[in-house]
């Protein structure tokens, strides 16, 4: 059960063998089923557990603080305005003097480099709460709540529809090509991944049985999925791009007839979260188009987004009881 993982960092799912992301799928399936039981585990006690936030967060913030809770740990709080992060304080100078004071750190910002930083300097394993390039927790559980659904994961097809260049693009395509499924970035020619990273997942699916394909067509793309899952179209801190994006993505926006044309009754659509799927936030009433899905998708029964919400929690769970667990 992933007890080869004591002391590693959790930065991006490329760091991680086949095996090891499925000892931590495994083992996140072990701690919800113990939840669900009333079980409780005690493998973080006495854990102090440092949360760096420079961008807001509900999923993720709150995962780890229940995550650690359950499992004995202490959890505190850091929010941009509350340290020196990079403004009075080099990155690696915090790093050395939160490793004195936590067991563990958690780390959600922009700069992938500041993460790294911070796992070179901190000497307690850090892990990665999102970066502008990888959001390796976020799919983990996008790959329980498949493997919950299927039963299995080896050989499924996931389409991925929207932002091919953003940290989930990127994210899912290594996580789905390291368990040997059949990943589609399906997304406008100008916002298709680096290649050298489509390469890179080439690779790891030749050795797991897995394939990647990237293309601009809906049809092809969505055709014979299992799982359609999209993102916003602009992150945070893009906001600036709204309308661009608007205009090139709104033939990717997930519709029950794309749904359809997966030609599959049992397939699942997956959103990572928050979504923009009707008119009742701020930025959709000021942009009436930014919806990325359907809202009679979001809300329809192949709809698995709150399972996946709470997936969050069993599979951040395992990551820290992983590396850091007794
Ligand atoms: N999916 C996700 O990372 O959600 P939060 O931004 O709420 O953490």
């Amino acid at each position: 059960m992933a007890g080869n993982l004591k002391g590693r960092h959790f930065l991006r799912l490329l760091d991680f063998t086949p095996g090891e992301v499925r000892d931590l799928l495994e083992l996140s399936a072990t701690l919800k089923r113990n939840k669900r039981a009333g079980v409780s585990g005690r493998a973080l006690e006495g854990k102090n557990i440092a949360l760096i936030f420079e961008k807001p967060s509900t999923r993720t913030r709150c995962a780890f603080t229940v995550a650690a809770v359950d499992e004995g740990a202490h959890a505190e709080y850091l929010g941009k305005g509350d340290i020196q992060l990079g403004k009075k304080e080099t990155v690696a100078d915090t790093a050395r003097v939160l490793g004195r004071m936590f067991d563990g750190i958690q780390y959600r910002g922009f700069a992938h480099r500041t993460v790294e930083i911070l796992a070179e300097y901190a000497g307690v394993p850090v892990w990665n709460g999102l970066t502008d390039e990888w959001h390796p927790t976020q799919v983990l559980a996008d790959l329980l709540t498949v493997m919950e659904e299927f039963g299995r994961l080896e050989g499924l097809a996931l389409a991925y529809v929207g932002d091919g260049r953003n940290n989930m693009a990127n994210s899912l395509m290594v996580g789905c090509a390291k368990v040997g499924m059949d990943v589609r970035i399906v997304a406008p020619a100008n916002l298709h991944p680096a290649p050298e990273l489509v390469e890179t997942a080439r690779e790891i699916a030749a050795g797991t049985g897995g394939k990647v394909t990237v293309t601009d067509s809906v049809e092809e793309g969505v055709r014979g999925a299992h799982a359609v899952y999209t993102d916003v179209w602009a992150s945070m801190g893009e906001e600036s791009k709204i309308e661009e994006r608007i205009a090139l993505l709104e033939p990717y926006r997930v519709t029950e007839a794309m749904m359809e044309a997966t030609g599959r009754r049992e397939a699942i659509f997956l959103h990572c979260l928050p979504s923009f799927h009707n008119l009742e936030t701020e930025l959709s009433q000021r942009y009436p188009k930014i919806r990325e899905v359907e809202d009679a998708v979001f809300e329809g029964p192949r709809s698995r987004v709150f399972d996946e919400a709470e997936n969050r929690v069993h599979t951040i769970k395992a990551v820290m009881v992983a590396t850091l667990g007794r």
